[in-house]
C-alpha cells in the first residue's frame, strides 16, 4: 500500500505565531483562563473549531470570482442549487448565513410548544432552538456510546429500541421531529450507520413524525460508512451520502465545516406547504430564497467546496490524519475516544488527571494546560460546559466524562504541526499531577463557557 498523502499542496500560506511560555501565560491570565477570550494572533495552533476554518482550493477561490450579486436570481444561486439538489435529492432548498440560522427557521415552522424532539445528540444550538420554541430536546444516544475505549465503529448511533417505545409511547404525539446528527459532534464525533438512519426513518415513517438530518458534517459520516459497514465498502462516499439524504423528510445542515468555507448553511424539505412557511422566516430574517444571508461569491465557493469535500482521495487523507494524531497522544499517553472519528479527537482527560475532582474542572485544566506548554487552543467538554453549579459556582452535578476537543480545521494543519501537538501532550502526561485544577470566579446564567472567568486551584 502506497503511503497515504494529502491530495494537494499549499499555494498561500499564513504564518502562525510562536510565543513563548511567559507570554502565553500572561495572555491566558488576562484572558481569565477561557480559550474563547484569547486573541487568535496569541494562539499557535487552533484547535477549538473546525468550522468555517478550513483551508479554500483554487477553485473555491476562481469559483467565487465568478459569484453574481444580483439580488434576486443570482447565477450563483441557481450553482448552489444544482450541487445541494443532486445530492439531497430535495426539491425545496433554502441557503441560510450559518446552521444555527436554517435549525431557528426550520424548527420555527415545524413545532409548537410543549413538544419532544429527539435526537442521537442534539448539538448545543440545535438544542438551544428547540428550547427557545418551548420545547425538550431529549438525547436517546445508544448505549455502546457510554464506553469510550470500545471500538464499536457507530458509536454516533440513536438507540433504536428506545426510540420506538417513545414514538409508541404515551409521549408519541408530543414528538415533533426527530434529528440524525450526522457525523455526532455531541457524542464524541462517532458516525451513524445507514442501518441505523435507515431503521430510525422507517420508524419515524410509521408514527407519522417527520425524520430529519443534521447534515453537517454528512461527507464524514459517508467516508466512516464506506470504512466500516459491510456492504458499503464498494459505494463512493457520494452514493453513501446521497442515499442518507433520501431517508429524510427535510434536514439542515452548516456548510461551514463539509461545504468547506468560511460561512454558509443551508435547510430543505419535500414538503412544499413546509417549504412556503420557512421561506416566509427566511426573507424576514436572513434574506431573499436565492441568498439567505449569504453573498454570491460565498455561494459559489459553497457550490465548489460541497463538490470537492466529497472526493475520496481526500476524505482517507483527513481520516488518516485524525488516526495518525489519535495514534501519536495514545503513544504520549493521552486516551483518545475510540474508534478515532475524522472531524476532532475527544481527548479523556478524566483519566489523565485523576487527582483533579470533577469540580475542579479536569478537562479545562488540559485544554489551558495545552496552551501554556504550546500555545494550542481547545476546549473542553466536560462539567464545565455540561455540570450544573450553585450560586456560588461550585459543581453540584458533574458531566458523564471529563474530554477535551481536539478539532482538526480543514487541509490547515500539516503531519509536524499534528506532531508538535502530540508531543506537548507528551509533556504533559510526564507529569500529569503538576496541571492545576480551576476555580469559577465570574459567568453567565448562559452559554457558560463563553463567558466564564477562571482561576487556578493548586491541588
Ligand atoms: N450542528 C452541528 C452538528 C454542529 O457541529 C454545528 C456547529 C451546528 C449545527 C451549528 O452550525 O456553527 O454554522 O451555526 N458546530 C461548531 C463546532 C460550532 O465547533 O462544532 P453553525
Amino acid at each position: 500500500m502506497p503511503a497515504i498523502i494529502e491530495p494537494y499542496r499549499i499555494k498561500v500560506v499564513e504564518p502562525i505565531p510562536l510565543t513563548t511560555r511567559e507570554a502565553r501565560e500572561r495572555s491566558l491570565s488576562r484572558a481569565g483562563y477561557n480559550a474563547f477570550n484569547l486573541r487568535a494572533d496569541e494562539v499557535t495552533i487552533d484547535l477549538m473549531s473546525d468550522s468555517g476554518t478550513g483551508a479554500v482550493s483554487v477553485a473555491q477561490e476562481s469559483a467565487a470570482a465568478l459569484g453574481d450579486e444580483s439580488y434576486a436570481g443570482a447565477r450563483s444561486f441557481y450553482r448552489f442549487h444544482e450541487v445541494l439538489s443532486d445530492l439531497t435529492g430535495f426539491p425545496h432548498i433554502f441557503p441560510a448565513h450559518q446552521g444555527r440560522a436554517a435549525e431557528r427557521i426550520l424548527f420555527g415552522a415545524l413545532l409548537t410548544p410543549g413538544k419532544i424532539t429527539l435526537s442521537n445528540t442534539h448539538f448545543d444550538t440545535t438544542r438551544a432552538n428547540v428550547e427557545l420554541l418551548h420545547c425538550e430536546a431529549r438525547d436517546l444516544p445508544c448505549p455502546e456510546a457510554a464506553d469510550l475505549d470500545s471500538h464499536d465503529p457507530f458509536k454516533g448511533n440513536i438507540d433504536l429500541a428506545v426510540l420506538e417505545q417513545t414514538l409508541a409511547g404515551p409521549e408519541g404525539d408530543k414528538v415533533g421531529f426527530v434529528i440524525m446528527t450526522i457525523t455526532n459532534n455531541g457524542g464524541a464525533g462517532q458516525p451513524v450507520s445507514m442501518a441505523n438512519i435507515e431503521a430510525a426513518s422507517a420508524l419515524c415513517r410509521k408514527h407519522g413524525v417527520p425524520f430529519l438530518l443534521d447534515a453537517a458534517r454528512f461527507a464524514e459520516n459517508a467516508w466512516l460508512v464506506t470504512q466500516r459497514e459491510p456492504g458499503y465498502e464498494d459505494k463512493t462516499p457520494a452514493e453513501v451520502a446521497r442515499a442518507a439524504f433520501r431517508l429524510a423528510d427535510g434536514c439542515v445542515a452548516s456548510l461551514k465545516k463539509d461545504g468547506i468555507s468560511p460561512m454558509g448553511a443551508f435547510l430543505a424539505t419535500h414538503d412544499p406547504e413546509l417549504a412556503s412557511r420557512c421561506e416566509l422566516i427566511l426573507t424576514a430574517t436572513e434574506g431573499f430564497r436565492t441568498y439567505g444571508g449569504l453573498a454570491g461569491h460565498e455561494l459559489d465557493r459553497l457550490a465548489q467546496g460541497l463538490r470537492e469535500v466529497l472526493e475520496p482521495d481526500y476524505l482517507r487523507s483527513r481520516a488518516a490524519a485524525a488516526a495518525h494524531l489519535a495514534q501519536l497522544a495514545n503513544e504520549a499517553g493521552v486516551d483518545v475516544v475510540q474508534p478515532p472519528g475524522i472531524h476532532a479527537l475527544y481527548l479523556n482527560a478524566g483519566r489523565l488527571l485523576p487527582h483533579i475532582p470533577p469540580g475542579r474542572f479536569p478537562g479545562h485544566a488540559l485544554a489551558c494546560q495545552l496552551y501554556l506548554e504550546g500555545g494550542i487552543r481547545c476546549v473542553e467538554l466536560g462539567s464545565l460546559y455540561l455540570g450544573t453549579l450553585d450560586e456560588n459556582y461550585e459543581l453540584v452535578s458533574a458531566a458523564p466524562y471529563e474530554l477535551v476537543r481536539l478539532a482538526l480545521p480543514r487541509r490547515v494543519y500539516t503531519r509536524s504541526h499534528y506532531e508538535y501537538v502530540a508531543e506537548t501532550l507528551a509533556t504533559i502526561a510526564k507529569h500529569p499531577e503538576s496541571v492545576p485544577g480551576y476555580r469559577m470566579v465570574e459567568t453567565t446564567p448562559i452559554l457558560r463557557h463563553f463567558n466564564s472567568r477562571m482561576e487556578p486551584v493548586h491541588m
